[in-house]
């Protein structure tokens, strides 16, 4: 059994809470938040605190808290001897400042609230500054996820630089997408079938063969068309990828 307490109580932590509560080989000792009622719902499954004082012995602390407070966050941490961990895609593992082990515990998607995950299929990656430290990761990472990965530091930030293009991007060309949409009165659900068969296809051809559009073919009166119909900014987005798609299949 692997004892950990979580301390925040923003997505990814409400996320993992949930999901190690109902994970066989794990025990949540307790949460923290520096908002005690952010964390009163869980008063009956686990022990809560709002006091950094209070933490009660486990495995694994593991910070989930804004990336930019991550350092000195955990400088306020007296766990001799313990592992701590952060979940941050970008933050290197060496921020952690204190007498403890260190280590990372990513959880590779998109997490709010209010919407459901199912960790089994969430890639899990993971480092520690030692063996005994990965050895617990990999187990308790194995307990929620069947995806789990040993990713460097410097890995993990290139493999979060990717998750920039692929997620947050994406979802900003979708929100263009949708303006359109609106703009003229077609309902944006219309798209669906195309964005998930996008999203499939990549699974299956790299995403340099499964390019298609006016831009793959060079087609020039399309292009100078469309170009016609759109704002400023949605011009100057238009035209960069465009160019980009150009030269990627020139
Ligand atoms: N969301 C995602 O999709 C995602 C995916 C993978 C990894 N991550 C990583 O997971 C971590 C948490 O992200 P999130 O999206 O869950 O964040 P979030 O929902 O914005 O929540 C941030 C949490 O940090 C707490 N916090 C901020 N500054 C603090 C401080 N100085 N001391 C104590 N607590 C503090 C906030 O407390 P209050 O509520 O009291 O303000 C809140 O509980 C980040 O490292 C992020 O990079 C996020």
């Amino acid at each position: 059994m692997i004892s950990v307490v979580i301390l925040g109580s923003g997505n990814v932590a409400t996320h993992l809470t949930r999901a190690f509560l109902k994970a066989r080989d794990v025990k949540v000792v307790q949460v923290y938040s520096r908002n005690a009622e952010n964390i009163n719902y869980l008063k009956k499954k686990t022990l809560i605190t709002d006091d950094l004082e209070n933490l009660k012995n486990a495995d694994i602390y593991i910070i989930s808290i804004t990336d930019d407070a991550i350092e000195e966050f955990s400088k306020g941490l007296e766990l001799k001897g313990k592992l701590v961990v952060h979940t941050s895609g970008s933050v290197n593992m060496n921020v952690l400042n204190g007498d403890f082990d260190k280590g990372v515990f990513y959880p590779l998607q998109t997490f709010s609230k209010g919407t459901k995950v199912k960790f089994k299929k969430i890639p899990i990656c993971i480092e520690s500054n030692t063996k005994n430290g990965e050895v617990i990761l990999e187990k308790l990472a194995s307990s929620i996820s069947k995806k789990v990965y040993q990713i460097d530091s410097k890995q993990r930030e290139k493999l979060h630089l990717s998750a920039v293009f692929v997620n947050n991007f994406a979802n900003h060309l979708y929100q263009i997408g949708n303006e359109i949409c609106k703009e003229n009165k077609v309902p944006f659900e219309v798209l669906y079938p195309l964005i998930k068969e996008t999203a499939n296809k990549i699974t299956k051809l790299s995403p340099k063969d499964a390019q298609t559009g006016p831009a793959k073919r060079n087609d020039i009166k399309v292009m100078e068309k469309q170009l016609l119909q759109l704002s400023y900014h949605q011009k100057e987005i238009y035209k960069l990828l465009s160019a980009s798609i150009l030269k990627t299949h020139k």
